[in-house]
């Protein structure tokens, strides 16, 4: 464990509310400041952050913390590797002792290894062996200056060039073989390379870091791309080709394209604001992430089969966080990067602010899905329209489309509204029981969300004393002048759920030193779900201070708990120890905390 000063130092310069911005836009009200949570999707701000006490903590998802706890989550990061992180942040040297952390340390060496490998792959292409990739590539279209921008490069053909030129570079097996960038030979010694004869794309991080890479090959025959599969610096599915670039944009919203030649070219052509996915279907990570950097999206995928199916995937992914969408149909061309080549960048601005909207492209797709000349195409076709119509939120733009429809196809515009109307009625009823089964869900959850969770099973069982001592917890580190008279009262023992009894150690351990029980002192001393449970608990009081005449009830609530579990166990004596009981007290002997030891004296 680092020294506590350090620690302290390292939350100091980096305070919560500038380290949480740069992922999360926030709003302030107040004294806090709210945003749409990083962790889970939303449309409505329930992320908090808490510049008083250091912590965040969000009413949706239950994830809270201190500034470690939020780093550690957003960048997936271990404890050590969150400090570092912080400590890089702010200039701050780590002490020693951080170095004998193995995984921060072999993250480290792989991001060396991609680094120096992204950097072999590009000077490649001034080789006479990697003549081929550069070709290639400007083949493709592309500037030598967008060759430089995006790293591109080569992976000379032949089994082990690369594995040669790191090894040369004191990189191990075991590391080389980690970061993927090498496979072990089935037979025989030594490890082959994972790119062979391809033309390299980088990808890079939020923090400029090389994380993996994309390897199209240049012919025929075999896959057309090869991609890193994840490892310990790369998850496919929370990265996005180009967000490096794309997150300081000065275009609005962004441009979700499908493949790395389509992001490049559209960069090339001043659409810095393009990403793609990395070889994978869009995951709600990424549309989070989207969303942290505007609230529209312009769809760009391509215009094949593959492509529109996608595009119906993502629409319904980033409608569900309250993403503004727009749907790019790309005419005469397959993809945007053969579109701009055949058109220009001028004609593509076009396309982009005159594209159909969402609801459009819906509609249009569920049209093309019947045969609208038979009378029972046109049904279905009505039917499976109203079904979307009723999906609309918008009240107006809802009615725009009804009209239309109904026009278009010469229904009575009264009866799909009642036929709309109805769906609507339904789905709501649909969602209350939903949102009703929601909420006991939630309540065995984890904080975090993760399912199970004993201790919020226990939690739910014993709602009154969780909340007093959620209140009580969070008032001793608020007050923590309380804590003479509250310990004369209660002990961490007395706590009844296992997850506040811990916080309770913590803190009275503390108290009694007479040290600091901020979070930012403590939270070192609580594991992530302790550390969420008490930002809850400080948040729900969101910086009031908590009377001596509330806190004592608190104390009160949990001394009744002794009391009834006291009960409960005379409940279950035999009558021989029963009348032994009695007769204890009866002799004045009896344990504190009998039902009737108060009313006895
Ligand atoms: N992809 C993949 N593996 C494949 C094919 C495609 O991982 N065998 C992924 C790549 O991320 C690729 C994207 O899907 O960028 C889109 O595929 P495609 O349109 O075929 O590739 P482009 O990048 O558009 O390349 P090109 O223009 O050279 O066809
Ligand atoms: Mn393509």
């Amino acid at each position: 464990m680092l020294s506590e000063s350090f620690i302290q130092e390292l939350k100091y310069r980096n305070d919560i509310e500038s380290v949480v911005e740069s992922y999360v836009r926030l709003k302030r009200g107040g004294k806090t400041l709210a945003g749409l949570c990083p962790f889970h999707s939303e449309k409505s701000p329930s992320f908090h952050v808490y510049p008083d006490t250091q912590s965040f903590y969000c009413f949706g998802c239950g994830a809270g913390g201190d500034v470690i706890a939020f780093v550690r989550r957003i960048e997936n990061l271990e404890y050590m590797e969150a400090l570092r992180f912080l400590a890089q942040r702010v200039g701050l040297a780590m002490p020693e002792e951080v170095e004998n952390d193995g995984s921060a340390r072999l993250k480290t060496r792989i991001l060396e290894i991609n680094r120096e490998a992204a950097r072999i792959f590009h000077q490649n292409l001034s080789s006479p062996a990697g003549r081929e990739g550069l070709n290639y590539l400007r083949g493709r279209g592309l500037s030598d200056r967008t060759i430089r921008r995006f790293g591109l490069g080569y992976s000379l053909a032949g089994w082990d060039n690369l594995y040669k030129a790191l090894s040369a570079r004191g990189f191990t097996e075991d590391e080389l073989i980690a970061a993927s960038v090498v496979s072990r030979r089935k037979q025989g010694d030594g490890c082959f390379d994972m790119f062979r004869g391809r033309v390299m794309f980088p990808i890079l991080d939020l923090r400029g870091n090389v994380v993996g890479f994309g390897g199209r090959q240049l012919g025929e025959g075999g896959p057309k791309y090869l991609n890193s599969p994840d490892t310990p610096v790369f998850k496919k599915s929370r990265n996005l080709f180009a967000l490096n670039f794309a997150k300081s944009s000065k275009e609005k919203g962004m441009i979700l394209a499908e493949g790395y030649m389509d992001v490049i070219a559209l960069h090339q052509a001043g659409f810095d604001n393009a990403v793609a996915t990395l070889g994978t279907a869009l995951t709600p990570e990424q549309c989070r992430l989207i969303s942290q950097y505007g609230d529209s999206v312009s769809l760009s995928y391509d215009s094949d089969e593959p492509g529109q199916k996608a595009t119906r995937r993502a629409v319904s992914l980033l409608s569900e966080i309250g993403m503004k969408i727009k749907v790019i149909n790309i005419p005469d061309a397959k993809d945007p990067d053969e579109y701009i080549k055949k058109f220009g960048a001028q004609r593509f601005r076009l396309l982009l602010e005159g594209s159909a909207n969402s609801t459009e492209f819906a509609i249009s797709a569920i049209r093309r899905k019947y045969d609208l000349e038979t009378d029972d195409g046109k049904m279905n076709c009505l039917k499976e329209l109203a079904a979307l119509l009723a999906d609309i939120p918008n009240e107006i733009e809802r009615d725009v489309y009804l009209s239309r429809i109904a026009a278009d196809f010469g229904a009575s515009r009264e009866a799909l509204s009642a036929q709309v109307q109805s769906i609507r009625k339904r789905a709501e009823r649909a969602r209350r029981r939903k949102e009703d089964g929601k909420l006991t869900v939630f309540a065995v959850n984890m904080p975090d969300g993760r399912p199970g969770g004993i201790n919020e099973l226990q939690r739910r069982n014993n709602m009154k004393y969780a909340v007093a001592e959620d209140r009580l917890l969070a008032a001793l580190v608020v007050n923590p002048d309380y804590f003479k008279w509250v310990s004369k009262r209660l002990q961490p023992a007395d706590f009844v759920t296992d997850r506040n009894r811990a916080i309770a150690q913590v803190l009275y351990g503390r108290l009694e030193q007479n040290l600091p029980v901020d979070l930012t002192s403590i939270s070192g001393y609580l594991d992530p779900e302790e550390c969420s449970q008490l930002s809850r608990g400080l948040a729900e009081l969101s910086g009031r201070r908590v009377t001596r005449e509330e806190a004592e009830d608190y104390v009160s609530v949990l001394l009744q708990h002794r009391k009834d579990k006291t009960q409960e166990e005379i409940a279950q004596m035999t009558d021989e120890e029963y009348a032994r009981y009695l007769s204890g007290i009866t002799a004045g002997k009896a344990g504190k905390g009998l039902p009737w030891n108060g009313d006895a004296s």
